[in-house]
């Protein structure tokens, strides 16, 4: 049985994958602050930290794969997200290597194909710049958005669409290509590269395959609430005054939001490679954010 060595197991995605690997896979599971709630036979919940090597060295014993989705996604200063997205993961990607894994599994994200790049995108962009020159082969995962049913993005979406106003202002009229991936979806996209012996160095983007707008996103949360608002597009260069305005208002707008859609700035992916590779069907996102919004 392949022995596995997993980082951010308690994490959104890694709570999902941890189940879906347990039966079939040995698991050494990194946690920082508190183990996952999930228990089974095959999984060790070790403590531990990306920054500090020596506090999972031990545990790499035996470990044929990692696995490595723990990350700094938000908060913080520049120097954490380098610390433990750049640095921890090819500290982790080497340490592995010397104990004898051969197979890398890293999450990045497809926001580094955004602009201008978050300080979370650029240490994922640099990560991945690095990890060209790791030691063993190494599969970047990019996933877009990643929605579930106890996500904190469909919770914003439905405080956002919730809002007091009686209607909805789009940035850049809500054509951002947002391409939200079903946190099932991703877990079964990982398990499909655990399960293959690698083929030197790959860089998947996983999401679904055809375009999936900011505007279906909120027209399909509305519709999942039974919502109507007019929903108005609003130009790019109009919407940061729109903003700033309803701020003012103490209009509650989730500021990730707000920032991040200004530019009508979505993601740029090509889901084909994984797709021709894994043939894995990815869950409609109409379909899956509206079981998903409650
Ligand atoms: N969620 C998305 O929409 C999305 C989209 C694209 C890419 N990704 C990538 O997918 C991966 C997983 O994302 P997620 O949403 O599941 O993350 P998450 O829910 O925020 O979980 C982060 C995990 O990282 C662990 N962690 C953080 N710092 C650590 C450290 N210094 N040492 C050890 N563990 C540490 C946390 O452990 P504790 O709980 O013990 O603190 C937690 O398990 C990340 O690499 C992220 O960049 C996510």
């Amino acid at each position: 049985m392949t022995t596995i060595f997993l980082t951010g197991g308690s994490g959104e995605i890694g709570s999902v994958l941890i189940r879906e690997l347990a039966p079939s896979h040995k698991i050494k599971a990194l946690f920082l602050n508190a183990p996952g709630a999930f228990t089974h036979a095959h999984v060790e919940w070790v403590q531990g930290d990306v920054t500090q090597p020596w506090t999972y060295e031990s545990h790499l014993k035996g470990v044929n794969k990692i696995v490595h989705l723990a990350a700094q996604l938000r908060g913080g200063k520049n120097e954490s997200y380098e610390k433990v997205n750049v640095k921890g993961t090819l500290e982790l990607v080497k340490m592995a290597h010397e104990k004898g894994a051969r197979h890398a599994i890293i999450a990045s994200s497809a926001s580094i194909t955004q602009k201008p790049l978050s300080l979370y995108a650029q240490s994922k962009k640099k990560m991945e710049e690095r990890l060209r020159h790791a030691q063993m082969p190494v599969t970047i995962i990019r996933p877009t958005l990643v929605y579930g049913p106890h996500s904190r993005y469909i919770q914003l979406f439905q405080k956002w669409v919730e809002g007091p106003l009686p209607l909805f202002f789009l940035p850049n009229n809500g054509m951002a290509d947002i391409r939200p991936v079903h946190v099932n979806d991703v877990s079964h996209a990982i398990h499909a590269l655990v399960k293959k012996p690698p083929n030197g160095n790959k860089t998947y983007d996983i999401c679904p395959r055809t375009p999936f707008t900011l505007r279906q996103i909120i027209e399909t949360v509305m519709e999942a609430r039974g919502i109507k608002k007019p929903l108005v597009g609003v130009g790019e260069g109009t919407y940061a005054p729109i903003l700033a305005l309803l701020q003012k208002c103490r209009i509650p707008i989730p500021s990730l939001f707000s920032t991040w859609v200004a530019g009508g700035n979505g993601y740029t992916v090509n889901p084909e490679p994984f797709w021709e590779a894994y043939g894995i069907p990815f869950i409609d996102p109409r379909e899956g954010i509206q079981r998903c919004v409650k």
